[in-house]
């Protein structure tokens, strides 16, 4: 594997880490039931997590010279609690 290919694939995981903070962030705004209350709080930490993912893959992109994406990949939403938390496993 090149240099290239190997920041080519840091990025795409870089979009992937977007991509999982932002669902987490909305599936914690709109998952509803008092069954997941602290399960929402919990996403919200994770979405956290993401994002500093995000940030040590960047700076592992910018070290071997390549440029950090701003795109993100697919994100998944539903109306329905359970069908929220699948997704996001
Ligand atoms: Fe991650």
């Amino acid at each position: 594997m090149t240099k290239e290919e190997f920041i080519a694939e840091l990025n795409k995981d870089l979009e992937w880490e977007y991509a999982a903070a932002v669902q987490y962030v909305q599936h914690a705004a709109t998952i509803t039931g008092a069954e997941y209350d602290a399960i929402g709080k919990e996403l919200l930490i994770h979405s956290n997590e993401e994002m500093i993912h995000a940030q040590k893959v960047s700076d592992m992109i910018s070290d071997l010279g390549g440029v950090p994406v701003v795109d993100v990949e697919e994100r998944k939403v539903s109306d329905d609690s359970k069908t929220m938390l699948e997704q996001d496993l």
